[in-house]
């Protein structure tokens, strides 16, 4: 069977159409020929935007030339609210003074220290479905965001997800995410610097909670760095780390912006992988079957081991493939500092510069059978080669995703665990349409059935 995929658009419509289509989705708002375009131009009255998906420019947009096309400083303005001045919204020396001090807390090493809390979560998250496991549809997006959102607090603050703050958190970010009903990638595009940006009054309250509670735990979190008596996770790898440039570290203040974004950049994108790649292995029992067997031969769940990580071969490919087929950051978009000229193309400073790993990944002059779920193909030499030039769920550059290892080990390390504990199907007559929200989410959610191995 093949995995869902949107509808396309008519390859022509009004731009009020498209404006309208686009504000509902940004995925089913595009024209079928990006799936085999190497470039795509887009005019509207208020930006032109090119879409590359010629590899070649990929690399110069996101590596070669990075600096030339900066985010835009006008993007994100729905989620300004609550990401103040955050890593994922800087620019310039500001974001590399930011990166100089947050990427240490996230380099290989670390990660081995990290691990237990992820494994502790994952144990977690097998007892939570344990009562739901009778066979009953279960919307499983909710029950993956609790997981990655119990993640990031026992990894950051060494904290469970049932802490009361955490807990909070956890809550109030949904109410926000309820209170932006059109929150979607739309956000990410600058619009006029004219036109009047709405924040909800109710947005920017629970903005505002959530901030309150984030800011709480981190100031405690400095006196506790102060008195000695610190936990050794990521918030005290961070608060402690200086700027090896200027010997300066984040204040409270600046903490705060950073652990809003890890929270929001860290579980929603998690969520997403892990629902789509339950609900892919629902759908193609073959591959549940051997992530299952690979799972039982590898993990004792009593016995937090990395080297576990490694061993889950069989795993990582069908979290990477669920990756390729539903990247969770389905589209990027950056700012062209200067004129430049595009594969025959000139492209005037200030446009901007979409890339899409939602195209990327399915595209078909460059994948073998781009839509079909196939883990199998990372052995092949058009997957090794892709995997190389056209896959890039957490970015490229130096502005990858700082939680790409993380994520790579969160994902696997919960899959498998799931997978040794329960059996997934999917539910007759609702299979999940992809919708571009902040991720890439099932549009009335991904429903699955499961029952104890
Ligand atoms: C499957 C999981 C994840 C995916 C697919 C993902 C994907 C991405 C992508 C595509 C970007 C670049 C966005 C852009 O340039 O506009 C990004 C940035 C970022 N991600 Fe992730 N991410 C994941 C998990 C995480 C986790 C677990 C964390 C932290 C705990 C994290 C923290 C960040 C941060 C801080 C940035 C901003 C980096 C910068 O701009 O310098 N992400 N992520």
């Amino acid at each position: 069977m093949t995995p869902p995929k949107p509808p396309s658009r008519p390859d022509r419509v009004s731009l009020w159409r498209y404006l309208r289509l686009f504000r509902q989705d940004i995925l089913s708002a595009q024209p079928e020929r990006l799936y085999r375009a190497w470039m795509a131009e887009f005019r509207t009255p208020f930006f032109r935007s090119y879409m590359c998906n010629d590899p070649a420019l990929v690399e110069l947009v996101l590596k070669d030339r990075q600096d030339d096309f900066p985010k835009s400083d006008r993007i994100g303005e729905g989620l300004r609210p609550l990401l103040g001045n955050s890593v994922f919204v800087t620019n310039c020396e500001t974001w590399k003074r930011q990166r100089r001090i947050i990427d240490p807390a996230f380099e290989g090493g670390r990660l081995r220290d990290t691990f237990p809390a992820m494994w502790e979560a994952a144990v977690a998250a097998v007892d939570r479905l344990a009562p739901l496991a009778n066979g009953e549809a279960v919307e499983i997006e909710a029950q993956t965001s609790h997981a990655a959102a119990d993640v990031i607090f026992r990894t950051l603050f060494s904290i469970p997800i049932e802490h009361e703050v955490a807990g909070r958190v956890f809550h109030e970010f949904r109410e926000h995410q309820r209170t932006q009903p059109v929150l979607n990638l739309g956000a990410f595009l600058p619009l006029p610097r004219w036109m009047p940006r709405f924040h909800r009054r109710r947005t920017k309250q629970t903005a505002k909670v959530i901030r309150r509670l984030i800011t709480q735990l981190t100031a405690d979190r400095m006196r506790a760095i102060a008195a000695g008596t610190a936990p050794d996770d990521l918030a005290t790898k961070i608060m402690t780390t200086a700027d090896p440039v200027t010997g300066d570290r984040f204040d409270t203040g600046e903490m705060v912006d950073q652990v809003a974004i890890f929270f929001l950049a860290g579980h929603e994108t998690s969520a997403s992988a892990l629902a789509w790649a339950l609900y892919l292995l629902a759908t193609h029992p073959d591959w549940q079957d051997r992530v299952a067997e690979e799972a039982a031969a590898v993990i004792d769940p009593d016995r937090p081991d990395f080297a576990t990580l490694s061993k889950l071969r069989i795993t990582r490919d069908v979290f990477r493939e669920a990756l390729r087929l539903y990247p969770p950051v389905p589209m990027m978009v950056r700012e062209a500092a200067c004129p430049e000229h595009f594969r025959d193309r000139d492209v005037p400073k200030g446009s901007q510069i979409v890339l899409s790993p939602w195209h990327l990944h399915r595209h078909e002059r460059l994948w073998d059978r781009p839509d079909d779920f196939d883990p199998g193909r990372f052995a092949t030499e058009n997957g090794k080669a892709c995997l190389r030039n056209a896959y890039m769920p957490f970015s490229a550059g130096q502005r990858v995703c700082t939680g790409a290892g993380f994520a790579m080990a969160e994902g696997p390390i919960i899959l498998a665990m799931l997978l040794r504990a329960y059996r997934f199907e999917a539910v007759t007559d609702r299979t999940p349409m992809p919708v571009a929200h902040l991720t890439v989410r099932g549009r009335d959610g991904i429903w699955l059935q499961l029952k104890p191995r």
